[in-house]
């Protein structure tokens, strides 16, 4: 009895890791690249337009801040190089501070753009979304495999 019932777990189990690792990778690169790439270039696009639109630079600061709180939990152990695909690099795992502080950074620097897109003029807003930018080449500068 006790055989029939743990016997048939101990497969599925390690195939349900690998399916929730793949999951997670496909994942981040979603995020990557619709929340936090199109918010980024939205931004970009308004705050260098001819009329740009703090409502929606404000939106879109909220989405970068929202996901960016999520990067810690698209990078579980186990998702790296080891795979085979993805461009992260294992520093993230062997460095797990620097990758914190990466992390902890992007947040900052988003919080600031969400909070200056309410209440600051364009020329502080621009400045708040260069900071968000640089954070985001920051952290692919040393944790992601330069993409060909
Ligand atoms: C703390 C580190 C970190 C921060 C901050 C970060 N990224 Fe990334 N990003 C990565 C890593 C690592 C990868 C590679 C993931 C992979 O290939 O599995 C990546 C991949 C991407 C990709 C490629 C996704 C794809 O389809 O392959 C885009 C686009 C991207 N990031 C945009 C951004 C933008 C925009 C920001 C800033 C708003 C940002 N990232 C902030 C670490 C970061």
């Amino acid at each position: 009895m006790l055989i029939a019932v743990c016997a048939p777990q101990s497969t599925p189990l390690a195939e349900t890791e690998d399916g929730r690792i793949t999951a997670i990778m496909k994942l981040r690169h979603e995020r990557m690249k619709n929340e936090l790439g199109k918010s980024l270039n939205l931004i970009d696009d308004e705050v260098h337009g001819a009329a740009p639109d703090k409502a929606k630079i404000a939106e879109a600061a909220q989405i970068l801040l929202t996901y960016s709180k999520e990067i810690p939990v698209w990078f579980p152990k186990g998702s790296g190089p080891e795979t085979g695909w993805g461009l992260a690099k294992s520093e993230i795992w062997d460095k797990p501070d620097e990758f914190k502080a990466a992390t902890a950074r992007m947040i900052d620097t988003a919080g600031k753009l969400a909070r200056a897109a309410n209440t600051e003029q364009l020329p502080e807003i621009t400045a708040r979304f260069e900071a968000v930018a640089v954070e985001c080449k920051g952290c692919h500068k040393a944790f992601r495999i330069p993409p060909t």
